[in-house]
């Protein structure tokens, strides 16, 4: 699987990608990043310009459309394939393990990255990118988020995961998405709290019916709208009583 980003600030990225499960998967060959300087599309060659005074006036700096248009193209000119193009902005569809598992399915995605107040306009009206926001709030730039969803896919590529390590069983993942239940390691004491004795029974059957119960019950205190589409929260922003919390 091939990911190209395209940002104002590549030298972000060099810190992430020599890292842990990532950096052994490019080592491996499972998976491939290019990141991209908008900025070498500049028309300014003198000051390598991207960015101008948004037409209307107002704070900020927009985006220009021809330099990042033009990056675009680019990278997708250097594969017969061009791939799924991603913008990553707070106006786009709200990032979830769906999403991920959707994305998941493509051999090539870009990540279009942005800074100060945005893109040009005309950059969504001639790219059509898919357009991605990780959460309801501002950052920065698309940079922290364009890793995010590298960092989610991957886990999905074959072989990036080791043997012993699955996905299966994370939160939001597997039929029921429920969140992923309680774990524990060595020792089977600490400051008092015990491991549950079932875990250290050595009784599959069991074990397998436990995680399961506990996953339901950790699920339905903290994410009751996984269960049943349930809104967590009232449109008031009250938590909302329910029969199920009490018990
Ligand atoms: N760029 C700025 N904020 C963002 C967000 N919440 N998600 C994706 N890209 C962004």
């Amino acid at each position: 699987m091939r990911f190209d980003v395209l940002t104002l600030f590549p030298e972000i990225f060099a810190g992430y990608l020599g890292q842990g499960l990532l950096k052994r998967a490019i080592e491996r060959q499972l998976i491939d990043v290019y990141v991209h300087d908008i900025r070498e599309w500049s028309t300014d060659a003198r000051h390598k310009k991207v960015d101008d005074r948004p037409f209307g006036g107002g704070p900020g700096m927009v985006l220009m459309a021809e330099p990042v248009v033009a990056s675009v193209e680019a990278a997708r000119a250097q594969q017969a394939d061009p791939g799924h193009l991603v913008m990553l902005t707070p106006q786009g569809r709200r990032f979830d393990q769906r999403v991920v598992e959707e994305l998941a399915a493509n051999e090539r995605i870009l990540l279009l990255c942005g800074r100060y107040e945005g893109f040009d306009e005309r950059v969504r009206l001639i790219l059509r990118p898919d357009e991605i926001s990780i959460g309801d709030f501002v950052l920065n730039g698309g940079e922290v988020a364009a890793m995010a969803v590298i960092d989610a896919v991957i886990r999905l590529v074959p072989q990036v995961l080791g043997d012993e390590q699955s996905s299966g069983d994370d939160s939001f993942s597997g039929p029921r998405r429920w969140l992923e239940f309680a774990q524990y390691t060595r020792p089977r004491e600490y400051r008092g709290l015990e491991v549950p004795p079932i875990l250290l029974s050595g009784d599959h059957g069991a074990i397998a019916r436990w995680r399961e119960q506990d996953a339901l019950r950790r699920t339905n205190l903290r994410r009751p709208d996984l269960i049943d589409g349930r809104q967590a929260e009232t449109e008031g922003g009250e938590r909302q009583e329910t029969e199920r919390d009490s018990q």
